[in-house]
């Protein structure tokens, strides 16, 4: 499959990611369908999109134009059979190996013989998500970040046997789309995300597990510092930029003091054994009461849009939000 040959998204699940993902390919200009077990996830996918049209224009990123796109270019039905005609299919069903598996045999027999098929799994194999197909090449992982309609970053995921025309081609459409791809060379968990991630996580709990700081004080450190040095700039060359030398030395002494823990912490587990899950249930490592969560998200949002605007709008606005 070429990059001009696709014309036709299918997009698999109607949730959280599928709606945002649909949502992006519609407003480039292409056919999208978006599938579902039922036709209340579908419906639960328009309001997500109608919400997400509404604060993109809010935040001036989009046109009222670019929202009609998406009632234009996007099918809604719960009929697999509508990916007969699709070039690529973007699964974003639940996180479960065996579901994966079968669902992606059922959509074989279904799809054109040369369509790309990838998975937007958070971190299961992409080897092992395929097994059951049996054109293993164009299979791919297509890693994207919550919540898709904001965050540029795509990563791209070759699994053991995906052949480099399906990572290619891959690639140029996630440029296409205006979105920013990396491309994950091994099947490896967390692929690059999720693994810097968790190990930030990992240390994170521990500073605070051995009172060398508090929680308010570990998010005040990311934001107003690493986390505002890496929206511009990744950790190599923040390496380059502060000195080899300097970085290797202090490799050399804090290292060994960084927590190399095989097993979530004790206070995770306590808060999560507790039903103190976060947002959702009104309390994590601090307390949301009375809609407290939802603003939390809105205030998140908020300043996720003004980095868009401020370091990535240039590249979207060039074209995808034009
Ligand atoms: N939520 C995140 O932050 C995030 C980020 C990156 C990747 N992901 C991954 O994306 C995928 C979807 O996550 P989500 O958060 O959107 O989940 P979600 O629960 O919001 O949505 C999943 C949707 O898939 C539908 N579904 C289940 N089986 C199906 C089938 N056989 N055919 C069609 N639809 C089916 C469900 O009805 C549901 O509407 C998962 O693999 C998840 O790990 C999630």
């Amino acid at each position: 499959m070429r990059l001009e040959d696709i014309k036709k998204i299918g997009v698999a699940g109607a949730g959280t990611m599928g709606a945002g993902i649909a949502q992006i390919f519609a407003i480039k200009g292409y056919d999208v369908v978006v599938t579902d077990i039922a036709e209340k996830f579908l419906d639960n996918a328009k309001k997500i999109i109608a919400i997400n049209n509404s604060s993109l224009i809010e935040e001036n990123i989009i046109s009222e134009a670019d929202a009609e796109k998406t009632i234009e270019n996007i099918f809604f039905t719960t009929d697999t059979k509508a990916f007969a005609d699709a070039d690529v299919i973007i699964e974003a069903i639940i996180e479960k190996m065996d579901i994966k598996q079968d669902y992606w045999k059922e959509v074989e027999e279904i799809a054109k013989e040369d369509a790309i098929f990838a998975t937007n799994t958070s971190g299961l194999s992409i080897t092992e998500i395929c097994k059951k197909i049996n054109n293993k090449g164009r299979f791919v992982g297509m890693h994207w970040w919550n919540p898709p309609h904001i965050i540029p970053l795509i990563e791209v995921i070759r699994g053991e046997e995906t052949n480099d025309e399906t990572v290619d081609t891959l690639v140029e459409l996630v440029k296409k789309i205006d979105r920013e791809p990396v491309v994950v060379q091994k099947d490896a968990n967390g692929f690059i995300g999720n693994r810097i991630q968790f190990a930030i996580f990992r240390e994170a709990l521990n500073i605070v597990e051995q009172g060398i700081a508090t929680v308010e004080d570990v998010d005040r450190a990311m934001k107003y510092g690493l986390g505002f040095r890496y929206a511009s700039i990744g950790p190599f060359e923040t390496a380059d930029l502060g000195g080899l030398d300097t970085f290797y030395y202090i490799s050399s002494y804090l290292w060994e003091e960084l927590s190399d823990a095989k097993e979530p912490s004790e206070m995770l587990k306590t808060l999560v054994d507790n039903n103190n899950l976060g947002v959702k249930t009104g309390k994590g490592f601090y307390d949301y009461p009375d809609g407290k969560g939802e603003e939390a998200m809105k205030r998140r949002d908020k300043a996720f849009y003004k980095t868009l605007r401020e370091l990535h709008m240039k590249t979207l606005k060039d074209d995808l939000f034009s």
